[in-house]
C-alpha cells in the first residue's frame, strides 16, 4: 500500500492491525477481473494480499512497492510470487502489461503526474488501469480535528496525503491518452479493529508525518486530544470508524505504438 514515501511502516503490525486496507480493497478485484496468463502489475502492493488475490485465477502478477519491509513481508507471505521494491514514480519495465491494478496507495503520492506517467509507459495499448484511492473529502474529520489540535499547540501540520477529485484525477488520466470508462466518490466509513485503541492505532500507523520529531509523551497527549475531539462522531456503538470517502477509476490505456522502456528497477 506504499508506493513512494519513506519506509517507517512496520509491515508486520500492518498486517496483524490493519488488515481492513486489503480486505476492503478485494472487490476492487472483481472489477479488474483478471484473466488467466494475463500480465498484471499491482502497483503499491503492500504486503501482497490482493497480489496473491489477483493470482488465484492464473494472471501474472507482479506486486510493486516502494517499502522494502513491505516488500520483505509480502514475499513472507506469498514466496511463490513476484514482488519488485520500486518507486511509483519512476519505475520502467521491458514488458508491457495487461493491467495495473492500485488499491489504497495513489494517495501518498502528491506527484500523481510522474505515477500517471509511468502506468502509461508500462501498459499495453488498450490496457487498463484499475484503481482505488482516497477521494477529495477522505477522512474529512480525522484531518480536520488533527490539523486543528496541531494548530491550537502552536505545532506546523504535515500532512501526508493527496485526495484528489473524480474531475482532478480523470483530468490527469486523459491528458496521459487514457479513456476514462468509469469514475466515481462513494463514503465507505471503516471499523478499525480494536474497539478503545483503533483511533489511536490507526493514527500511529498512518498519520506518523504529523508527529514527526514530536516526543512520545507529547505525542500521546496530542493523540489523547484528538480522540477526544472524534469520539462524539467517530466512535459509535463501542467502535471506532475512519470517515473513508474512495475514489474508484477504470481507465484503458488509448495511446497507440508506444516504444517499449527498460526493465522494472529492483533493489
Ligand atoms: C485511505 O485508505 O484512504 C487512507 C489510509 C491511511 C491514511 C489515509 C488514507
Amino acid at each position: 500500500m506504499t508506493a513512494a514515501r519513506r519506509d517507517n511502516w512496520d509491515s508486520s503490525l500492518y498486517d496483524d492491525q490493519h488488515s481492513f486496507v486489503w480486505r476492503a480493497g478485494a472487490d476492487l478485484v472483481d472489477l479488474l477481473h483478471p484473466e488467466p496468463g494475463e500480465r498484471i502489475l499491482d502497483l503499491g502492493c503492500g504486503t501482497g494480499h490482493l497480489t496473491a488475490k489477483i493470482a488465484e485465477n492464473g494472471a501474472r502478477v507482479t506486486g510493486l512497492d516502494s517499502s522494502p519491509s513491505m516488500i520483505a513481508q509480502a514475499r513472507q507471505n506469498f514466496p511463490g510470487l513476484h514482488f519488485t521494491l520500486a518507486d511509483a514514480r519512476d519505475f520502467r519495465s521491458d514488458e508491457t502489461f495487461d493491467a495495473v491494478f492500485s488499491n489504497a496507495a495513489l494517495h501518498w503520492i502528491h506527484d500523481a503526474e510522474a505515477v500517471v506517467r509511468c502506468v502509461a509507459s508500462v501498459l499495453k495499448s488498450g490496457g487498463r488501469l484499475v484503481l482505488e484511492m482516497g477521494a477529495r473529502g477522505n477522512i474529512r474529520r480525522i484531518r480536520q480535528v488533527i490539523e486543528s489540535v496541531f494548530a491550537e499547540a502552536g505545532r506546523a501540520p504535515n500532512c501526508p496525503w493527496f485526495f484528489p477529485s473524480v474531475a482532478e484525477y480523470s483530468t490527469l488520466l486523459e491528458k496521459h491518452g487514457f479513456d476514462v470508462r468509469t469514475a466515481q466518490t462513494f463514503d465507505r466509513w471503516t471499523k478499525l479493529e480494536h474497539p478503545g485503541r483503533g483511533l489511536r492505532e490507526w493514527i500511529e500507523m498512518f498519520a506518523g508525518s504529523y508527529f514527526e520529531g514530536i516526543p512520545n509523551g507529547d505525542r500521546h497527549v496530542l493523540i489523547g486530544h484528538i480522540e477526544e475531539r472524534l469520539r462524539p462522531e467517530l466512535y459509535v456503538d463501542g467502535a471506532w470508524f475512519a470517515d473513508y470517502r474512495r475514489l474508484r477509476i477504470e481507465a484503458v490505456n488509448s495511446v497507440e505504438g508506444k516504444p517499449a522502456v527498460s526493465e522494472l528497477r529492483t533493489s
